[in-house]
């Protein structure tokens, strides 16, 4: 198994980690072994009592996460597709409920899950070159790592629903201005950015900071359990049919989609 995710103690600030996803040759594209390893360090932290903060953050400079792995994908069954989506909400809601608040570091392209990543994250830093989007209904797709629900809480209802199904790319700026991101800051200041909040964070009181964040979760929107199986669900019948087959085929040949000709009709959960 490669190892692609690593966990350690910050070297500088005590009381924080770090969280770093590393397959920069696939733009850090989540497969099942990196949710399997993504997982595992999530248990690991969870039961760090000396930890207040968190840094997820990703390797190289060119995407944070560019989404659930295609490749991966190509040959999945709907079954497959199904359980695939469990397990990355699974893994994202382990994430999002972690005691340490956790602020997602992104440079470069956070797409599709790498978007929905960054969403189960407190909150997001990003460096002005970053890019967000929900690329998914251009590959036959929706999102299944609990974006279709998570957008709509950070951004609301219209907005999120234009970004699944639309597939533009918002620069970091736009992306700030809806209250997606917490900071912007240039490529260069990124890392410093994180560290010093990171760093005021870790020297409160720790008991404190985990309370703040047990409240403040409260206090959001109840995230709909029956809308992430929903999602979930709908995930899984993008396999059914040719759609989701032409989607992703011509991402790996590197060519556009032809969905109107190969389109199928496919049901509502
Ligand atoms: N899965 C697998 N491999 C990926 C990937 C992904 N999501 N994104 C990029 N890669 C790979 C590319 O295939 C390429 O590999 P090769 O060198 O072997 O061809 C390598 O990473 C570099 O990527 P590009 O050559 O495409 O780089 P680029 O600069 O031309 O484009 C990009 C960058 C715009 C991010 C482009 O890679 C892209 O569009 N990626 C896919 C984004 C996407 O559609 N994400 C959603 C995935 S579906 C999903 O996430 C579903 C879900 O919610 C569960």
């Amino acid at each position: 198994m490669t190892k692609c995710v690593e966990f350690k103690t910050h070297e500088t600030i005590t009381g924080a980690g770090i969280i770093e996803i590393s397959r920069p040759e696939a733009l850090n594209a989540l497969n099942q072994n990196v949710l399997d390893q993504l997982s595992m360090t999530l248990a690991d932290v969870a039961s760090r009592t000396d930890l207040s903060v968190i840094v997820l953050r990703s390797a190289g400079d060119k995407a944070f996460v560019a989404g659930a792995d295609i490749k991966e994908m190509l040959n999945f069954k709907s079954e497959d597709a199904h359980q695939f989506s469990r397990r990355g909400q699974a893994v994202f809601e382990a994430l999002s409920s972690l005691p340490q608040v956790v602020i997602a570091q992104i440079q470069g392209f956070a797409l599709g899950g790498g978007l929905e990543l960054a969403l189960a994250a407190d909150f997001m830093i990003a460096s002005q070159n970053a890019k967000f989007g929900l690329p998914e209904v251009g590959l036959g797709l929706i999102p299944g790592f609990g974006g279709t629900q998570r957008l709509v809480e950070r951004i609301g209802y219209a907005r999120a629903l234009e970004w699944m199904t639309s597939t533009e790319r918002y620069p970091a700026e736009t992306a700030f201005s809806l209250g997606l991101l917490n900071r912007v800051v240039p490529a260069d200041m990124l890392v410093q950015t994180v560290e010093s909040l990171a760093q005021a964070i870790a020297s409160q009181g720790p008991d404190a900071v985990r309370a703040a964040k047990q409240c403040a979760r409260v206090a959001r929107l109840p995230s709909g359990k029956a809308g992430f199986e929903i999602e979930a669900q709908c995930f899984a019948q993008r396999f059914e049919g040719v759609e989701a087959r032409e989607g992703l085929q011509a991402f790996v040949e590197k060519r556009r989609p032809n969905f109107r000709t190969s389109t199928v009709t496919s049901r509502s959960p």
